[in-house]
């Protein structure tokens, strides 16, 4: 699969250690950045990679912050993105069962390199259940408009 992954400051370690695991499984990884630990501002990293996911340069995304939150309220700004947070992987599972998940999000003072791996492989593993779901998730796209907007 095509897959980007961008964090902040707070998950650039994690950042290098997902990505070579997702090269090491055979993916083409697109790394958004950033590339040090300097600070930087997670909404930048997660608009970004959404914006690879709503043009289809990636298939999937990986976001990552301190706590993983920060980074996938930004990306789920964009419609196009099913960013779901995730820290044990029965949640990664019904990330991708029930609602086909684009993107994952983890937090990198959250969770350890292990369960990270462990969750980024269901999440990339798990078909979407479809049926039921399909309605549900497609009402995603289109949220109602604001009648006071
Ligand atoms: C940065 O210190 C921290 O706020 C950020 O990584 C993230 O946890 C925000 O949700």
């Amino acid at each position: 699969m095509r897959i980007a992954i961008a964090s902040d400051h707070a998950a650039v370690a994690l950042k290098a250690d997902l990505r070579e695991y997702l090269i090491e499984l055979g993916h083409e990884v697109a790394d958004l950045g950033p590339d040090s630990a300097d600070s930087v501002d997670y909404p930048d990293y997660g608009y970004k990679l959404a914006s690879v996911i709503a043009d289809g340069t990636a298939e999937r995304g990986v976001a990552l912050c301190g706590t993983g939150l920060g980074i996938s309220m930004a990306v789920n700004r964009n419609p196009a993105c099913r960013c779901a947070v995730v820290s044990e992987q029965l949640s990664a599972y019904f990330s991708r069962d029930h609602n086909d998940a684009n993107v994952i999000a983890m937090g990198a003072r959250m969770i350890g390199i292990e369960q990270a791996k462990a969750c980024l492989r269901t999440f990339l593993e798990t078909p979407f259940g479809g049926d039921r779901h399909a309605r549900r998730v497609g009402k995603l796209s289109h949220p109602p408009v604001s009648e006071t907007a």
